[in-house]
């Protein structure tokens, strides 16, 4: 089965991550077709807007943890370069995607399942919606950019306090964090972001790429992406991650 769905209409092209029997968890694969949808879409002129959406009850349950406790030695490895990792790859190209991206969210997001959020341009979210950063309770560190991107969207005491107290985030208080756009119904969801980026189409796609370019800084957060990998990968073979890992794995 494609893990990744493809559909492109009107100029708005619609990834959907399937892989819902395992809650979407990314594997490298994922993140390879990912990335190679996100360079396609960067290069054709007829993708005016991206929608980041999921199959199933839940968008994202991060990064799957198999592919963690498999990968590790060789992820963590100095004589591997960042860029030749898959997820490394997926969040150089989020990082200096230069269209816009929507997220459509629902029921759980997990680790990278909401650090992407960070990255995307306006995000709707279902009212089930549960978001959850556990990346310290795994002994690793949160990444793709969200030690920078977080506390200066929230504050650094609730950036804090999220990631580290392993707190849920539900749709209300998420919506009132200035995380997403807008709350709505999950029968509505797809068509609410299917909304938006039909506007988001209709725009000329020079002004919005000059907007987008104007209001973020992709070299800063790449640098910032790139230390944040440096640690993580270190983490991986932390006893804490390690233990996490094989805990959940025995479940
Ligand atoms: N990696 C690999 N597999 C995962 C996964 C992940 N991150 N998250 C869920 N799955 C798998 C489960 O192992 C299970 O597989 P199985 O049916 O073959 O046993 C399936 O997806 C359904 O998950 P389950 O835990 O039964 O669903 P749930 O509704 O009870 O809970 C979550 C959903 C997302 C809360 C829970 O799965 C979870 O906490 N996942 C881990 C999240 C995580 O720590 N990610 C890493 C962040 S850095």
């Amino acid at each position: 089965m494609d893990e990744i769905l493809s559909e492109m209409n009107e100029g708005v092209l619609r990834l959907t991550l399937n892989r819902p029997e395992k809650k979407n968890a990314l594997t490298r694969a994922m993140y390879s077709e990912l990335t190679a949808a996100l360079d396609r879409a960067s290069a054709d002129d007829a993708v005016r807007c991206v929608v980041l959406a999921a199959a199933g009850g839940d968008f994202c349950a991060g990064n799957d943890i198999a592919d963690f406790a498999q990968g590790a030695e060789a992820f963590a490895s100095p004589d591997v370069d960042i860029e030749s990792l898959p997820v490394f790859r997926f969040l150089k190209a989020l990082t200096f995607f230069p269209k816009p991206l929507i997220c459509a969210v629902q029921g759980q997001a997990v680790g990278v399942g909401v650090t992407l959020l960070l990255h995307c341009d306006l995000v709707v979210v279902a009212d089930d919606v549960r978001l959850s950063l556990p990346f310290l309770k795994l002994g690793l560190i949160p990444e793709a950019g969200s030690t920078l991107l977080l506390p200066r969207r929230i504050g650094h005491v609730r950036a804090f306090g999220w990631m580290a107290l392993g707190e849920r985030i539900g749709a209300t208080e998420a919506h009132q964090l200035g995380l997403v756009n807008r709350v709505v119904g999950t029968a509505d969801l797809s068509e609410a972001a299917l909304g938006m980026a039909a506007t988001l189409a209709a725009l000329s796609p020079s002004s919005l790429r000059h907007t987008k370019g104007l209001m973020r800084e992709p070299e800063a957060l790449w640098a910032v992406i790139q230390d944040e990998g440096r640690i993580f990968r270190q983490q991986l073979l932390s006893p804490e991650a390690r233990a996490a890992f094989a805990a959940f794995l025995a479940r």
